[in-house]
Order: C-alpha cells, then structure tokens, then sequence
C-alpha cells in the first residue's frame, strides 16, 4: 500500500504517434556515460547505434575510442587476452561493479518493467524518507543500514544509492539546465531508445496501417452502396 505507481513523465516518444528528440537522448547519453555507466552495463547497445540519434560517424568513432574502459580482445592462438581501444561496431564494455547489489543491465530495463521510462524517472526521482503513516503502521519497516529508501522500488528498499543527488552533477553542452528530473527524464528517455530503437519506424507503419484500413473501409463502403443500387 506504500509501494507507489510511477509518476508520469511527459517524453517525446510517449503515445501512438511519439517519436525520440534527438538532443534529449543525446543529454541521456551523457548521463548514462558520466553517472550511470560507474555501475551499469549497457551491453545490447553498440557504439555505431549511436549514429541514429545524431551522431556522425566521425563522432562515434571518436566517443567509442575514448571510452575508458577498453574492449578485450582474446587471441586463440596464445590465449591471451588484451586490450585495445572500442571502435563502433563494439557494443558498450560489461561493467563489473565491485559493491553491495547487483546493478541490473539497462540495455532493455525500460522494457523488463512495468511503465518503462516512467519507472525509470520515479525511481530516480524518488529517493527520500519513509513515510510516516507507514512507519506508525509497520514500525519494523525501518530502513536496513546500506539501503535506501525509494517507494517506486518494489520492495521500498533499494541497493542503489540516489546516482542523481543534485543539480548540476553533469554540465550540458546545450544549454539545458541539469535538474535532478530533468537528467532523470533525459537518461530515461535515453533508455527507452536503447530498448527500443526502431520505436518511431513502428509508430510510423502504425500510421499508415490505420490510414489504409480507413481508406479501404469508405471503399467497401462505396462498393457496397454501387452494388445494392438498384434493389430496393
Ligand atoms: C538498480 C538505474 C546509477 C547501482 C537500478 C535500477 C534501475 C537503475 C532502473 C533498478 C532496477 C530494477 O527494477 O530492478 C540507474 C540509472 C543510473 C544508475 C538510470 C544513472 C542515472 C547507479 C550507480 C550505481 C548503481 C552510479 C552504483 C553506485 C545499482 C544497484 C542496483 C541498481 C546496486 C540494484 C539494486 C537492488 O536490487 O536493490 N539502477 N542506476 N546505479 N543500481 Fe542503478
């Protein structure tokens, strides 16, 4: 009863016809790169996707080889694995987080749950203090040392400390004033991408489905009426 429903957060590619804003899954990168990316893998995702969402070539070239974890490259003749810097056509490195939990890949988290980037943004927005009312009602439900308290999280209690404490954690090139929401919608939209790129080619076919269907519908509508004519 504590437990609470996503909050809505009002994304580009949210309702029937949404489609990604550029520039906003751009400030999500960011996020995922300079905070999310310390815990989190992004394993389903590779470097060259990143041209859908604005990038050049010369750009993703250039990001994924300054990436600061570099790929690994095993050799089968010696057995040796080394190292070398990404290039686009590797996916994101596999994170190992050395800490309490098990920090959940997000390639396809904004699918995995229920509300998606919605759920996304609450739990980023959503760290605070346990409600009263529910400490007065079940006063064993302290919040155990090393957790946090989150009412989007099913069980209230999550191993991730708040990855968005304040304002201004990161310093965006367009200008956008990094709030806490509005880097947790950025990084959530972001990730709605990751899950799901094609999202604006699927509410494009969507379209020209329903269009067809209501253009077929007045056509055997016209049929029916020209055939019926003459009987009365
Ligand atoms: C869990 C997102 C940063 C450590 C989660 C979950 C999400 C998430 C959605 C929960 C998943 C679920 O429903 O199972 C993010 C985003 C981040 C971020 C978007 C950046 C803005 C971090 C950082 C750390 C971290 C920096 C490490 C210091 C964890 C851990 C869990 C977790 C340990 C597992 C928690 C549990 O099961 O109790 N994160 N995270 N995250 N995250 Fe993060």
């Amino acid at each position: 009863e504590f437990h609470l429903h996503p909050k809505e957060v009002a994304l580009a590619s949210n309702g029937l016809l949404g489609t990604y804003d550029n520039r906003q899954l751009q400030r999500g990168l960011q996020v995922y790169k300079e905070v999310c990316s310390n815990c989190h893998s992004l394993k389903h995702v590779a470097f060259r996707d990143l041209t859908q969402i604005g990038y050049s070539a010369a750009q993703v070239k250039k990001f994924a080889a300054d990436w600061g974890t570099k790929a690994k490259q095993f050799d089968p003749k010696s057995g040796d694995t080394t190292e070398r810097p990404n290039t686009p056509a590797d996916y994101f490195p596999t994170v190992y987080y050395p800490g309490q939990g098990n920090p959940p890949d997000l390639s396809l988290i904004t699918k995995a749950r229920h509300d998606g980037p919605a759920y996304v943004y609450s739990l980023l927005t959503g760290y605070g203090e346990p409600p009263a009312a529910m400490l007065k009602k079940y006063p064993d439900a302290k919040t155990p040392d090393g957790l946090y308290f989150n009412q989007y999280f099913a069980t209230l209690n999550l191993a991730m400390p708040p990855p968005l404490a304040q304002d201004g954690q990161v310093t965006y090139l367009d200008g956008t004033k990094p709030t806490v929401k509005q880097m947790s919608a950025d990084v959530s939209a972001f990730l709605a991408w990751a899950a799901e790129p094609n999202l604006p080619t699927r509410h494009g076919y969507g379209l020209a489905v329903l269009a067809f269907l209501a253009f077929f519908t007045l056509l055997t509508y016209g049929a029916y009426k020209n055939i019926w004519r003459d009987i009365k």
